[in-house]
This record gives C-alpha cells, structure tokens and sequence, in this order.
C-alpha cells in the first residue's frame, strides 16, 4: 500500500531521514520503532505531505505519488494522528471534526449532517464519542478517539499515528489497540509509531526498526522478540531485566503515618501508612490518578495533608514546604518533567541548579558563581550521559530521555538520603530507561532509600525490594515483587 524508497531529509545541518525505505501492506497493522531522534516522526510526516523530502520516492497503491501538503494526502486516503493533539478545548467534537483547519479546506457539510455520521462512525468502531461533548470535557483518551474520528471522517483508510499510547493510561492502551483490531478487520491499514516494545509484540503484523535516521531493518513481529528488537533498536545489546542484588535496608527513615490528602477528582488518599528503610527501594504500584501523585507531591513538600503525619530520619516533616524537605536530604523526581521538573526556556545549566541556586557552593554572597554552576552542569552531562552535551541549549531542545537524566543528574548531585521518585522511565528510550534503573539501585546500594511510583508493573516489579498497591487513595496490600505475579499485582490495582 505504501512504499518509501531512499527517502533523504535533513534540517539544516541535521539528517533527520539519510537513507530511509520500507514498505507497508494493505490490511496490516506496521509499527515503526527507534529511539528518540532516530527520524520516525519525520517520515511519516514526509508521507502526510507536512514535509517535502530532499530526495527519494513515495508510492501509495502501486503508484508514485507526489504529496506536497496535508490535503494531498487526505485526497489519497491518508490520515495522521498527532503526537500532540490540534483539537480546539472550547468547542464540541462535531465541531471539531468539521474544521480540520490544517488542511485549509473547510468542509461544506451542515452540523447536523456531520453529528450523525460522528455517531455512526463511533457506533461502528465501538469509539464511544459524543459528538457533542466539548473537547475540554474529555479525558485524554477520548480526545485521541476524536482525533482519530477525524481522519476517519475524511475517509481515511490508511492512519498513521504517531505515539498515541505515550498519553494513554494501561486500560485505554488496552482498549485503543481493541480499537485498532477492529479497524484493520475493516480492511485499513495503520502506522503505529511507538518505542513501548510489548505494545509492538501486542499490536503488529510487522516491525520497521529506525536508527540515526536509516532503517535498521523490518521484520515479521510474529518472528521477533524485545531483546532482538532492543539491540536493533540501541544497537548492542540491552539489558531489560534490572541486575540488582539483595537489599541491605537499615533503619526507618520514612514514617508515614494515617496520612489523608483531599483531592480535587477522585476519592481522597486516606489512612495511607507506611515506612521505608535507608538502603531499600519501596515501590508504589497503581493504575494512574489513584492518589499516588498526591501523596509524592505531600512528601515532597508540595501540598500539605488534612491530616496524619510524615516523619523523616526522626523529625516531624509534616507540614515542611519543598525547599525544607530538599534541605534535609529529600530529592525530588517529578512525574511530570516539563511542568514540575524543568524551566522549559531556561539552559541546561540553570536548569542544573534549580532549587540549590540560592546556596553555596553555587551562590555566594547573594551571586552566582558562574564557574561552580558551569562545574555543576558539566559533572552532570557527563555522569549522566545527556547529549546534546552543550550546556547553553534549552531544555526544550533536548528528548524526553535526555530530559530525564538532566533532572535526575541534578538531584542525585546532591546524593539524597530518599529519593522520591514518579514514572522515572516515562517517554524515554530503551537505552535511557537501562541507564536510569542501574543508577536507582546504585543509589540505593549506597545506602540511600528510594521511594517508586510507576504505571509500569515491570518497571516496578523489577526495581522494588518491597511493593506497596494503591488504589482508590488506599494502600490496598503489600506484595514481595520477587515472588508476586503481574496478573495478582494487576487484580489488587483494580480491584477485580
Ligand atoms: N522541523 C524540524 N526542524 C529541525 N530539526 C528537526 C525538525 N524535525 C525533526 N528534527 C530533527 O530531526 C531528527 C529526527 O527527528 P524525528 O523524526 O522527530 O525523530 P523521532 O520521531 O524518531 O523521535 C531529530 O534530531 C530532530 O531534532
Ligand atoms: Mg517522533
């Protein structure tokens, strides 16, 4: 159905797509994987028509096409969901659907005409979508079932969709590819771009493997595997199990006690208790928005509970705000990295210092010390393995993965006696996430305690020494993580 051959592509000096070719089959499910940078986004941009290659072909049916904008590729059948969504907050999906401003072509069909077919084009694929709900009142999930209405809408039948699990929570992940079945069932092809593997082995027919803008290789998904996919992807070869050895716990120095935080959605946490050792990881599972967000956001100093009380190392830190908690020796790592990790704008220096800045040895006498903070910055690109390695380029510039270890450099810097840390391996990539887990258990090998939330059973699994299972604002059991299987971690999550 498709087939790129020795697509170039580069932005001025950097070659997003040097030698890019595969091809796709009509009815098939493709995903196309590599890490953060490797030229996904860019290819498929190049078949939507939002990019025109340097060089190469694109055939679409058996027939060189030329798809120079958006509207060419809708004229060919071809639909495109968004890493990030363009949906307008403010009106209803009907609405929505009809503009499809990016094409610069309104289409003439009446609201009521258009709510209808939106009814039974959701009716069909079991989408679930009320054409007159306003954007703003979905949840994220619901506002990709509109974005893909939309390109279906428009008669696609062949979708690219670039990351749509990335938002998703594990059940709408689960009902999305439910989804995804029933469309290739009706005969459509899809491009899935994704750097989850087990979403890979659950979803595709085939595997196209990108790296440094080339294709690695496609493969059959039936005849692969995530450690081969891995090394593909990285490539070496890639550690997906976490070496660890037994934990060494010492004494309490979390106490948590009957803790009860009110929340805006959802029942508050309540009657939350428990401890955590010096020189062991305690994992929080839990299906997100379960209250594990607030009660690492209470810890952290940055709400305060309605009641119970938080003692660390002996000392009550119940009411302590964020900067006594830091000052005491609590590091920080927030689950959401660009509101609450980060200054977007800022340089990787600044964003090296955030929260020590005011203090020695970065600050002096009321002034920056502009050779400690360039000391600071580089000792983190280099222990920490960011890259791009120029410390003036903004945080904005640089992947989720390079984020993630720039925030989580800077906290370790101060080597933390517990660490709080939320979705640490979020967005980032294969060989990221292998980096990120081997420097938890250093730290906790060093003797520090560490306290892990994660949406990712394996990730949690793997890590924790103890682990702990919230739902509904409840602590609901404790499980051993080495001896405990997904499937009952995954009944006490949700209760089934
Ligand atoms: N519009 C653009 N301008 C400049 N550089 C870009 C642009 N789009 C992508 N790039 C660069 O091209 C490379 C490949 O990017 P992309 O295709 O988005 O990768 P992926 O989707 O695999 O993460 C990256 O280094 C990225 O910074
Ligand atoms: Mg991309």
């Amino acid at each position: 159905m498709l087939e790129v051959k020795q697509i170039k592509k580069a932005f001025g000096d950097c070659v997003a797509n040097a030698d890019v070719s595969f091809s796709v089959k009509k009815g098939t499910i493709h995903a196309i994987v590599g890490e953060n940078g490797a030229g996904k986004s860019t290819i498929m941009k190049i078949v939507y028509g939002l990019y025109r290659p340097d060089a190469g072909e694109v055939r679409f049916d058996g027939k060189p096409v030329n798809i120079r904008t958006p509207h060419d590729a809708i004229g060919l059948g071809i639909g495109m969901v968004h890493q990030h969504f363009m949906l307008v907050d403010t009106m209803t999906v009907a609405e929505n659907i009809i503009l499809g401003a990016e094409t610069g072509s309104a289409i003439s069909l009446d609201l009521d005409e258009a709510r209808e077919r939106v009814r039974s084009l959701s009716a069909e694929l079991k989408l679930n979508v009320d054409p007159d709900a306003l954007i703003e009142d979905l949840s994220v999930g619901a506002q990709q079932r509109v974005e893909l209405l939309k390109a279906l809408f428009r008669n696609a039948n062949f979708l690219i969709l670039d990351e749509p699990t990335a938002v998703l929570t594990p059940q709408e992940v689960a009902e999305f590819f439910a989804i995804l079945r029933r469309m290739k069932s009706q005969g459509k092809t899809i491009v899935i771009i994704t750097h989850k593997l087990e979403e890979v082995l659950a979803i595709s027919d085939k595997v196209t493997v990108m790296r440094d803008g080339t294709v690695v290789g496609t493969v059959e998904t039936a005849t692969t595997n995530s450690a081969e996919l891995a090394r593909m992807i990285v490539g070496r070869d890639v550690l997906l199990r976490v070496e660890k050895g037994e934990a060494n716990p010492a004494d309490v120095i979390l106490e948590v006690a009957g803790l009860r935080i009110e929340r805006k959605h959802g029942p508050p946490v309540e009657d939350v208790s428990f401890t955590v050792r010096s020189g062991e990881i305690v994992g929080i599972a839990g299906v997100e928005g379960n209250g594990q967000t607030e009660l690492i956001e209470c810890l952290a100093g940055l709400i305060r509970p309605n009641a119970g009380s938080i003692r660390f190392s002996g000392r009550d830190i119940t009411n302590a705000n964020a900067r006594e908690v830091k000052e005491l020796g609590i590091g920080h790592i927030p689950e959401d990295r660009l509101k609450r990790g980060l200054l977007k704008n800022s340089d990787l220096a600044e964003n090296s210092i955030l929260g020590t800045h005011y203090k020695p040895p970065i600050a002096a006498a009321g002034f920056i010390d502009s050779a400690a903070v360039a000391a600071r910055v580089s000792g983190i690109i280099e222990r920490f393995d960011v890259r791009p390695t120029d410390p003036s380029l903004a945080a904005r510039s640089l992947s989720g993965g390079n984020q993630q270890k720039l925030i989580i450099g800077r906290e370790f810097e101060l080597e933390p006696k517990l660490l709080l840390v939320s979705q640490p391996t979020r967005g980032v990539d294969i060989g990221a996430i292998e980096f990120i887990h081997r420097k938890l258990v250093e730290l906790r090998d060093r003797g520090a305690a560490v306290l892990l939330v994660s949406a990712e059973l394996e990730e949690v699994t793997a890590l924790a020494d103890r682990l702990l299972v919230i739902r509904d604002g409840k602590i609901v059991g404790e499980v051993d993580p080495r001896t405990a299987t997904i499937e009952e971690i995954g009944l006490l999550m949700t209760g089934g």
